[in-house]
């Protein structure tokens, strides 16, 4: 028995859902505990795409139990769009299937709405958001105003928070970014009939965790986004709402710390970054159109081009540094191949300094330089190899590079974007 938590090292889209989709397979129930409709994962299942964004990836696989946790901001009109979507492909889901924490914070229009008037507000200093309504969520549950999941339940308790609620939001959309206000009764109908339909759902996520954890069943946690997009660790304000570290698997779930037993980073081969900030290893070339391209990096969410750079240890290593990671999973390896020189960026330069962590502050990671080590690509096709020793003696080379360079050792490689075109060199609930 093991209790996994699997974390993005980078800006988010390292690949993680497919990660958690295979790891599913030892898994008997899957955490959401952080994030909302924010993230999104495209998924390859025996040839058929499916794109979640609240869902847990572990809802493919019947023996699993999908838990969203208290962490997670919740839109119900998507999670039921996708609850929806599933059974329309013949997969139904059950209160079996998945529990919602009577704690998690809901999502509301007014969090959207205000999201993208802040965002249009701030004009070229936007952070460059999925507008999701994300941060407004999370600033309503810190400042204790939020609706919760069990609101959702009570009509009379949620007419009350929604009257409270929309009169300051009117007054903030209409009177300071001059945008529409929103109706009450629209609204209040919307969220009652998707509270009633979610009720069967809503659950004590901790309670259950603590069951499964004392039955020695086992148990994985899905980060989203990734660990340098954390509100308190990334690169602030270029960030997003929650904590992406794998501490918060604990907060924003309910499970005590003791209960965790291993940390999985996932290291994409090269870097990609959504939305504003900085990015030292950033391609503005042809080789960034290139990866671009051939990885697909346009955002599951938002549709938006990915920004496409080399890989940066300085980052993965601050990421080992922040989450106690205790293995790497390397993703998109196929991606590189066919570039004749690749690039690791082992430190920056940043004036006289040369530092080997990102800088706390914006304006000194601006001012850095990477510092790169290079090393020869390969031109054989990879999708097809399983096995370590079958890899081209380059693409060897390149793994071999950031083990030595992060002193972490490698658990699983992705070479495709199915299921199976994947080597498997440990698996965590071994
Ligand atoms: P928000 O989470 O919508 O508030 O967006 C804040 C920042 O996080 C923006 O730069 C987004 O592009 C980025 N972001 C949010 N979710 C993801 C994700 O799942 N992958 C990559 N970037 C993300």
């Amino acid at each position: 028995m093991a209790n996994v938590v699997v974390i993005g090292t980078q800006w988010g889209d390292e690949g993680k859902g497919k990660v958690v989709d295979l790891l599913t397979e030892r898994a008997d129930y899957v955490v959401r505990f952080q994030g909302g409709n924010n993230a999104g994962h495209t998924l390859v299942v025996e040839g058929r795409q499916f794109i979640f964004h609240l869902i847990p990836s572990g809802i493919l696989h019947t023996g699993t139990v999908c838990l969203i946790g208290n962490g997670v901001v919740l839109d119900p009109g998507v999670l039921i769009q996708e609850m929806d979507k599933l059974g329309a492909a013949g997969l139904r889901v059950t209160p079996e299937r998945l529990a919602i924490s009577r704690y998690t914070h809901v999502i509301m229009p007014y969090h959207r709405a205000l999201d993208e008037a802040r965002e249009l507000r701030k004009g070229s200093t936007r952070i460059g958001t999925t507008g999701r309504g994300i941060g407004p969520c999370y600033e309503d549950k810190v400042c204790r105003s939020g609706i919760r999941i069990h609101d959702l339940l009570d009509p009379a308790r949620f007419q009350e928070k929604l009257e409270a609620n929309l009169e300051e939001k009117n007054f903030m959309l209409k009177q300071y970014f001059g945008a529409e206000p929103l109706e009450s009764a629209r609204i209040a109908d919307e969220y009652l009939a998707y509270g009633e339909r979610l009720a069967p759902f809503a659950a004590n996520v901790s309670e259950i965790l603590q069951a499964a954890d004392r039955d020695g069943r086992n148990l994985l946690f899905e980060g989203a986004q990734g660990t340098h997009l954390d509100i308190d660790h990334g690169t602030y304000p270029f960030v997003t709402s929650s904590n992406t570290v794998a501490g918060n698997a604990c907060c924003g779930s309910g499970i005590g710390p003791t209960r965790i037993h291993k940390v999985l980073g996932i290291v994409k081969a090269y870097t990609t970054r959504v939305g504003g900030g900085p990015f030292p290893c950033e391609l503005l070339d042809e080789t960034g159109t290139r990866i671009q391209k051939v990885g697909g990096e346009f955002g599951a969410t938002t549709g938006r081009p990915r920004r496409c750079g080399w890989l940066d240890t300085v980052v993965v290593n601050s990421s080992i540094r922040l989450n106690g990671l205790s293995g790497l999973v390397i993703t998109k390896l196929d991606v590189l191949t066919g570039i004749p020189t690749l690039k690791i960026a082992v430190k920056y330069r940043c004036g006289s300094q040369e530092l080997s962590s990102v800088p706390p502050e914006l304006k000194a990671l601006e001012a850095c330089e990477p510092v790169y080590e290079e090393l020869p690509g390969w031109d054989q096709d990879i999708r097809r190899v399983r096995r370590l020793e079958d890899l081209p003696a380059n693409a060897r080379r390149y793994l071999k590079a950031i083990e030595e360079l992060t002193s972490i050792p490698l658990d699983l490689i992705s070479v495709g974007p199915g299921r199976e075109e994947t080597i498997v060199l440990r698996n965590p609930f071994d």
